[in-house]
């Protein structure tokens, strides 16, 4: 397949090039910065610098949509805020522009999205069928399926990837979280009683190759693994995996005195349940946090 991929030189898009170009596809990845996507993504892959360049005569089999301006890293100010939904919103509107102009059509749009979706739900179990929240992020998230959709009107099959809390080597949340943890600083987030739905990202690349292929899947799914943990569970856990203790808790209120609105990417959660992909007979290499972070500690 001719596969456009956006946001391909990210944490999950190296990952997913990866395994992409060891089937066979080729790839072009939109990026703001092309002379790094041979590097990062893979040898083959060709870059694109905007979406100018993809015009009506140039055909994708599949877009799979990643890009979008990290979450956590920068206070949320207006300005900033206007930033995340413009990188992830905006560009999806273009690229649902660009499908429709293009004279021979993707047959599919995997288009990401993420568990923040739901909004802060305390312990109930969310399948897709949930509804969205309303604070900030799961406005985002809504608003940015809501662009993709629209794909549909050009005939193109569309699959939303509500995605968990990715657990790769290679950085994101766990990442960041590894050194305080390896210096015996680990700590629990306010009660800890917050779910996390998190993934390995073995688990989500194959969950995607499976959503690029199978014709019969389109909607919303839950991009997670079947056990989401609470944060007290997730600090023990990664805690016992370094063999270091956790005996600190960071106050919510500190939290949120030092991150402002943001401090409810952290304190907050959703219980999120891969209903969908569960029953269209998908399994999981890792289905539980011991095993996850076994594997991606000991790469
Ligand atoms: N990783 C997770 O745990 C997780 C969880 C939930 C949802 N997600 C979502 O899934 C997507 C991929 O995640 P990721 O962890 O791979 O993200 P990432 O490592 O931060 O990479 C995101 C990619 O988006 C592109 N990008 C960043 N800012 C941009 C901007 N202002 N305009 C256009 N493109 C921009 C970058 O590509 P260039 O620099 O090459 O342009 C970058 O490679 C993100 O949208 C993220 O919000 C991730």
């Amino acid at each position: 397949m001719r596969i456009l991929i956006t946001g391909g030189t990210g944490l999950i898009g190296r990952h997913l090039c990866k395994a992409l170009q060891a089937e066979g596809h080729l790839l072009t990845v939109l990026s703001r910065r092309p002379a790094t996507v041979a590097v990062k993504c893979c040898a083959s892959a060709q870059a694109m610098a905007t979406l100018e360049e993809w015009r009506p005569d140039r055909t994708f089999d599949a877009v799979i949509n990643l890009a979008g301006q990290p979450i956590v890293d920068e206070a949320w100010t207006e300005k900033r805020k206007q930033a995340l939904r413009d990188s992830r919103i905006a560009l999806t509107e273009e690229l649902v522009r660009c499908i429709a102009a293009a004279r021979q059509k993707p047959a599919v749009l995997l288009s990401g999205s993420a568990v923040g979706y739901y909004g802060n739900r305390g312990d109930t179990e969310l399948d897709e069928n949930a509804g969205a929240g309303d604070d900030f992020a799961a406005g985002l998230c809504r608003d940015w399926e809501t662009a993709a959709l629209a794909a549909e009107a050009s005939g193109v099959r569309v699959c939303l990837l509500r995605t968990g809390l990715v657990l790769s080597e290679r950085g994101g949340l766990l990442g960041r979280m590894l050194l305080p943890f390896r210096l015996g600083l680990g700590a629990r987030l306010g009660s800890g009683t917050q779910w996390m739905s998190w993934v390995h990202v073995d688990d989500y690349v194959a969950m995607v190759l499976r959503l690029l292929r199978d014709e019969q899947m389109c909607g919303p799914f839950n991009m997670t693994a079947p056990q989401p943990v609470t944060n007290t569970e997730f600090t023990l856990t990664l805690a016992s995996m370094l063999r270091r203790p956790a005996f600190f808790i960071a106050p919510a209120l500190m939290l949120r005195l030092a991150m402002g609105e943001r401090a409810a990417l952290l304190l907050e959660g959703q219980r999120v349940l891969p209903t969908r992909l569960m029953k269209a007979g998908c399994q999981f290499k890792f289905p539980d946090l011991a095993s996850a972070l076994n594997s991606v500690l000991n790469r």
